[in-house]
């Protein structure tokens, strides 16, 4: 599990182990734009402020990846205890 920081309402959410980044949005209210919800089409693509994603997608550079500036909430997670997120 680790936790997902929402930097503009200054919520905390945790995600566990068998939630998905977007599922805890959804429970949370939090609304994100989406489409094929497998890290394939880039619809999702979300700021990360502060930690590190463990990108699952299909849709990022490894240039991209390695700038820990955005990841795809459909399907990545986190490699940090906190992820902080412009959402
Ligand atoms: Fe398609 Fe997340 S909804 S990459």
């Amino acid at each position: 599990a680790f936790q997902l920081v929402l930097a503009r309402s200054g919520r905390t959410l945790r995600v566990a182990t068998e939630q998905s980044v977007l599922d805890v949005l959804r429970e949370a209210g939090v609304q994100v734009p989406v489409s094929c919800e497998q890290g394939i089409c880039g619809t999702c693509i979300t700021r990360v402020l502060e930690g590190q994603p463990e990108h699952r997608d299909v849709f990022l550079t490894e240039d991209e990846r390695a700038c820990n500036d955005r990841f795809m909430p459909c399907c990545s997670r986190a490699r940090s205890a906190r992820l902080v997120v412009d959402l």
